[in-house]
């Protein structure tokens, strides 16, 4: 992705980034079993991009990746039927929408171009998913209302075979939530008016979001496993604050695992688009040149899970009687704790090392993936 066209916005390119290399895991991954996939972009844009021919927007990353996802599935025989649906209100952006559209020609890609609000298109749109297909669900609005609320969302959640990546504008919703005024627009996205007192703001934080994340698992299709969610947190560009999560919801284990290992290769990624635009920010403002740039400073370590309290909750997680751990087992302890799977192989590794714990179905050493959860392993806590 161009870095000149995401200046000022770096955390577009952090969202582009992600949407990116989940979609392509995910694409591939349901392409082998389904004939049909939909992309559905509910708030599509184009929004703010410089680019001329939409590169910087969700419209042209989402296409790009499908059309690379059905090429490499048509070569191992899986010819998969894509539709993208992109729904936008703004007259001007929808034009513009149903040029770019009109301008490409991927063949065995449908695209439909919705003019309208999101909230009285949602029965189009789920006509237009029929019920066979794998929907993927892209909701990326400007504000909360008639976007993000549970009932907004109910129609879409009760579909089964979908999942949803959502923006949940925490640099709203955490000014707004005690305000009176308010509350009923809490309510309907929260399930209740949040009561956040007495907390430190890193509490806060996890407290809203998990309570979002909550409700929406109260919506449960007619059939799929239970329902789960992940998250990634989007900071802003110049300063230390949050200023979206990206709350990702599905109903297949795996799908948790895949998220997480796509928000993890991106988790250096986002820190040194930061670092780089503070470090520009500097520059301009101080017209002093700098010799070394900002990112190559920057750690992987940094912000991540404390390795101790992974290893502590490891061993909350394992006893002397040997238990098998499978994607299933994976995507509890992502769901449950926020971290990443590369935070647990590190933290087991080094337990292994001490002697307290054994992967008994690991019979060579293994330098960084200490378990293998795609196979399913028995570890045990050694006393
Ligand atoms: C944040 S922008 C989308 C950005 C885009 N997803 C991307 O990453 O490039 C939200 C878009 O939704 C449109 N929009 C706002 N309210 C809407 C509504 N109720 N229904 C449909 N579109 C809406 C806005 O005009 C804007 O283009």
């Amino acid at each position: 992705m161009k870095s000149e066209l995401y200046k000022g916005r770096e955390q577009a390119r952090f969202k582009h980034e992600l949407l990116e290399a989940y979609l392509e895991r995910l694409f591939m991954i349901v392409g082998h079993h389904q004939r049909t996939i939909c992309y559905v972009d509910c708030f599509a844009g184009p929004w703010q991009a410089k680019g001329d021919d939409l590169e910087d927007t969700s419209i042209a990353v989402s296409l790009n990746i499908i059309r690379k996802c059905r090429e490499g599935l048509l070569k191992i025989n899986h010819n998969v039927h894509f539709k993208a649906l992109f729904v936008e209100k703004d007259p001007t952006a929808h034009a513009k929408l149903k040029d770019y559209l009109d301008g490409r020609n991927d063949e065995g890609v449908e695209t439909h171009p919705l003019h309208g609000e999101f909230i009285q298109l949602r029965e189009e749109i789920l006509s237009r998913c029929g019920n066979d297909s794998f929907t993927f669900f892209f909701v990326d609005p400007t504000g909360w209302k008639d976007a993000v609320e549970l009932a907004t969302l109910d129609p879409l959640l009760r579909r089964p075979n979908s999942e949803f990546l959502i923006n949940f504008m925490y640099d709203f919703l955490v000014r707004t939530h005690t305000q009176e005024p308010f509350s009923d627009d809490m309510k309907r996205i929260f399930g209740r008016v949040p009561d956040t007192k007495g907390m430190t703001a890193k509490a806060r934080e996890e407290h809203l979001v998990r309570l979002y994340r909550e409700n929406l698992k109260t919506v449960v299709p007619t059939r799929g496993g239970k329902p789960r969610t992940a998250c990634v947190q989007v900071k802003k560009v110049l300063l230390d604050r949050t200023l979206y999560h990206l709350v990702y919801l599905t109903r297949h284990p795996k799908g948790i695992a895949e998220f997480m290992a796509a928000s993890d290769g991106l988790d250096l990624v986002q820190k040194r688009l930061r670092a780089l635009a503070k470090q520009e920010s500097q520059v301009e403002s101080s017209g002093q040149l700098v010799l070394i740039a900002a990112d190559e400073s920057i750690k992987k370590e940094e912000g991540r899970a404390d390795l101790s309290e992974v290893k502590s909750y490891w061993l909350t997680k394992l006893s002397s009687i040997p238990r098998r751990f499978g994607i299933t087992e994976l995507a509890d302890m992502l769901e449950e704790t926020d971290w990443f799977a590369s935070d647990f192989q590190k933290a087991f590794k080094e337990l292994d090392a001490e002697g307290k714990v054994k992967n008994q179905d690991a019979k060579t050493v293994r330098p960084v993936n200490v378990v293998n959860f795609e196979k399913g392993e028995m570890l045990v806590k050694l006393t």
